[in-house]
């Protein structure tokens, strides 16, 4: 059964989550291409698709947007995962008591559920450095208020990663999940 992780990234810390669910998903037996949506036109000829995206002013990035509507028949047709990265700290509740991870979901996710009904979708803790960030982001990321919701460091989850890549491919060799 062939699988593909698509993502898109910006200074690599999605890229790292997708190529580990990469690595996961081979390790369970799967044919496995992690591309980049940025580089893939049709997405056909997989059984099943994850699609992530780092999140930014709570927005997946256009590549993985644009990859979306590009491939919207291909991904409704299909088992399909959606994932993003960020937020960053350890906090799992935010000042207002909101779960971080639920908080942190991107827009896309709301209307790809309706779309594309995929079979789970997953925020994972992402990572940054300030001193790697470019153009605008350079901008926003030091205006003081932003400055402290920013904090420094890779937070993502390898466990959690690892658990939920388990979890797909469990879920794909249960029976229904066979084209
Ligand atoms: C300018 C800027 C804006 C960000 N906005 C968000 C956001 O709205 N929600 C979120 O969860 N994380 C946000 N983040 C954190 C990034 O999503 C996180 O660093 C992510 O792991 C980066 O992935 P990448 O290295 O693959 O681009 C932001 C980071 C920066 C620098």
């Amino acid at each position: 059964m062939k699988v593909m992780v698509a993502y898109a990234s910006k200074y690599g810390a999605t890229q790292g989550i997708a190529q580990r669910l990469g690595k996961v998903l081979d390790e369970c037996g799967y044919e496995v291409d992690v591309v980049k949506c940025a580089d893939i036109d049709r997405a056909s000829g997989y059984d099943a698709y994850l699609v992530g995206s780092a999140t930014y002013e709570f927005n997946w990035r256009k590549d993985a947007r644009r990859f979306v509507e590009r491939n919207e028949a291909e991904l409704s047709a299909h088992p399909l995962w959606l994932f993003s990265s960020g937020p960053l700290g350890t906090e799992q509740v935010d000042k207002d008591g909101k779960d971080v991870l639920e908080g942190a979901r991107p827009k896309q996710f709301a209307e790809y559920s309706d779309t594309l009904h995929p079979r789970g979708m997953q925020v994972f803790r992402g990572a940054y450095d300030p001193d790697k960030i470019r153009g605008a982001d350079r901008i926003i990321a030091w205006m003081p208020a932003i400055r402290d919701i920013l904090p420094k460091g890779d937070f993502r989850e390898w466990s959690a990663i690892d658990a939920w890549g388990k979890s797909i491919a469990d879920d794909l060799q249960s029976a229904d999940a066979r084209p």
